[in-house]
């Protein structure tokens, strides 16, 4: 067989077991056999490059990172859907519809996906183009992040598409991922993501193909436009496209009376909870596209469809009390204490109320009676009070004035909602969280010492502060409750390692105020060591990339404070990294041409500085294990279906310390 034979052959089949594994839910194919044949069309398209094509399976996670969005004007404007939250205004809208139509129209029920909308063009069965919402005229060209959603079919299979076509789905990031997204992140002391529908837009506007294949996005699609569509309704086009490759929901339904309209609402309602993925609601259209086109659009939706939300899930609890919290950096944050409630599953007890001006719009009183909802988010929120059931001569909750631990006045930060407490040397609950922060994994990375121990060090009086870290005594910590002398020796041994963390880390794990992971990196590195940083004033810090004028002046006043720079001096001594390593990583060829997959968390460098190391020393890094794959770099917590795939491909699975010796240059 030609080359060019076996590659469309090659192509056709790949793309065939991709539909079935990501979109049918029914592989026929092991994996081991499916990477075998993407490794032999690798090959051959490697030899036969003139017959390469962008589409190819091959090229579902391209090398190259995207440089910025390219705005791109929708063909067909992305309007909205009209809202309705009961069945009386569901039925309402059937009524009018038929009433402008003159009969009673056949609708089609469907779920209302909760994740971030996509429009894809396709010309002659591919890809060409995949764009977001954007302000609904225009969005991001996203193909490349697209083509790395599996599910999506780049070549479509069957007949009968028109030659070109607009589909309009639903990028989503199904429960599953998302909690597994999210543990990860809070591993890595990243910012969690409050929802699925967040963690997918945000992650379709990564400029990483390979992460957005990582993450494990998922689309559903619920419209096709465009001239010559294969039928004339709604219901039918949306089969079509299921046999063209498309992911169409099973939940589509054909509706042809307000009974059936009801009872779908009916059983969705609770049998949405089952669904892997996030809904917000139902949606109604009218399944005959002459009737939709009769029917036309006002000015930001089509009267021929109408959403049902579904009711967020709220309980009505009695406030117990309101505590404030005091952060590592001296914000105060008020929690309501409620009477356990059940709620999606789970009691919640606590809520956060975020800050005085959030209160303050919620008018909380004592004792009250308050609405707590959690709409898919994590963290449950206070959305309201039941002012009727409000107790006579009960008195408005005030944001404390003097900080609930040490007593000093509160201050508010300028033009923000928050409170301070400006004693931040001599504030406990300040102090223990900067030592919490600072040994932390993304900062010093102080094996044995979590939150509880970082507690009990200081409520003992053996450390005040950060640099106290570095006098601890093997002898003085296994005489404390509950530690023996292993877990006083895992200390000591976190300690001394913690030595070795690049300067860029120790700077943030200082905590100044609003430098964040990525800041310090950059000021570390723009600095090149601790007394240029001491020494600039706010000027010479905007100048770096990322600092403006607020972070700038965190700085100068953290290093203006004696006691801080006194901590610095005392870190420096106990031989902390004060700035940059002359870098050992860089521009050497250990890993020309390998194809590495990284998985699980690190404690030298981060997941990305991992990819750099491997770009800079010519290796590849590439989102999923397959035939290809040189070796995967594990750290810890590597997920077990990576871990039983490059067992079962017979992968190399090497660690941290192994990887950094092969780069390491004598
Ligand atoms: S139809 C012209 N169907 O909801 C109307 N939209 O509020 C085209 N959505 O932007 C949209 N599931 O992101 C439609 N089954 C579904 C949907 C759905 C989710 C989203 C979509 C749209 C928004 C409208």
């Amino acid at each position: 067989m030609q080359p060019v034979e076996r590659i469309a052959q090659l192509r056709e089949m790949l793309n065939k077991y991709n539909h079935e594994y990501y979109v049918l839910n029914s592989p026929t194919v092991s994996d081991r056999e499916f990477d075998y044949l993407m490794a032999e069309l690798d090959t051959l398209e490697r030899e036969n490059p003139e017959l390469d094509d962008p589409l190819s399976p091959t090229h579902r996670v391209g090398s190259d990172l995207t440089k910025g969005f390219v705005q791109v004007r929708h063909i067909y404007p992305m309007l909205s859907l009209g809202n309705t939250y009961s069945v009386d205004e569901v039925d309402e809208w059937v009524k009018r519809t038929q009433s402008a139509l003159g009969t009673e129209p056949v609708l089609v029920g469907e779920m209302k996906f909760d994740g971030t909308s996509i429009s894809i063009i396709y010309e002659h069965g591919r890809m060409v183009r995949a764009v977001t919402r954007g302000d609904g005229e225009k969005g991001d060209d996203v193909t490349a992040n697209i083509k790395a959603i599996r599910s999506i079919p780049m070549v479509l299979q069957g007949s009968g598409w028109p030659e070109t076509f607009e589909i309009r789905g639903e990028i989503v990031l199904p429960w599953k991922e998302f909690d597994r997204l999210n543990a990860e992140r809070e591993v890595n002391g990243e910012p969690l993501f409050a929802n699925p529908r967040n963690a997918a837009s945000g992650t379709l506007k990564t400029q990483d193909p390979s992460e957005v294949s990582r993450r494990g996005l998922d689309a559903y699609f619920y419209y096709l436009l465009g001239e010559d569509l294969p039928a004339d309704t709604h219901y039918d086009n949306m089969q079509a496209a299921r046999c063209w490759g498309f992911k169409v929901s099973d939940a589509m339904t054909r509706l042809r009376s307000i009974d059936e309209v009801d009872a779908f609402i009916n059983h969705w309602d609770k049998a949405r909870k089952e669904l892997p993925v996030a809904t917000d609601g139902l949606v109604f259209k009218v399944d005959s596209l002459r009737s939709q086109l009769n029917l036309g659009f006002t000015a930001k939706s089509p009267r021929w469809a109408v959403a049902y939300k579904f009711a967020a899930e709220r309980a009505l609890t009695a406030l117990r009390f309101v505590s404030f919290e005091v952060g590592r950096m001296g914000i105060i944050t008020p929690v309501a204490n409620l009477e356990p409630v059940l709620l999606s599953g789970t009691v919640v007890k606590r809520a956060s109320l975020h800050n005085d001006d959030i209160m303050r719009a919620l008018d909380i009183h004592e004792h009250d009676m308050l609405y707590v909802e959690k709409g898919g988010e994590i963290i449950p929120k206070i959305v309201d009070v039941d002012t009727q059931a409000r107790q006579t001569g009960a008195d408005r909750v005030k944001f404390v004035g003097h900080c609930p631990a040490c007593g000093t006045p509160l201050q508010r930060v300028e033009g923000e909602a928050a409170w301070v407490c400006p004693n931040h040397s001599g504030c406990p609950p300040q102090i223990v969280g900067r030592i919490e922060h600072f040994v932390g994994r993304r900062m010093m990375n102080i094996d044995g010492i979590g939150a509880e121990t970082a507690r009990v060090l200081y409520d003992e009086g053996i450390i005040s502060d950060i640099a106290d870290i570095y006098s601890l005594d093997i002898s003085r910590i296994e005489t404390l409750d509950r530690f023996g002398r292993k877990s006083a020796e895992r200390i000591i041994k976190g300690v001394e390692d913690s030595k070795a963390v690049p300067f860029g880390r120790v700077v943030y794990a200082l905590s100044i105020p609003y430098v964040g992971e990525t800041t310090a990196k950059k000021v570390a590195s723009a600095c090149g060591d601790i007394d240029t940083l001491m020494s600039m004033d706010a000027e010479r810090l905007c100048a770096i990339e990322d600092v403006g004028p607020r972070i700038a002046e965190s700085i100068v006043e953290y290093f203006s404070d004696e006691r801080n720079r006194r901590i610095v001096e005392r870190l420096r001594e106990a031989g902390l990294q004060m700035a940059v390593e002359a870098d050992s990583t860089s521009d050497g060829d250990a890993l020309a041409g390998k194809v590495i997959v990284i998985s699980g968390t690190f404690n030298s460098h981060s997941r990305d500085e991992y990819k750099q190391i491997i770009e800079r020393n010519g290796g590849k890094n590439s989102g999923s294990i397959s035939g290809k794959t040189d070796f995967v770099l594990a750290g810890d917590n590597m997920g077990p279906a990576k871990l039983e795939k490059a067992r079962k491909l017979g992968i190399p699975v090497i660690d941290e310390e192994t990887f950094l010796g092969m780069i390491a240059k004598d």
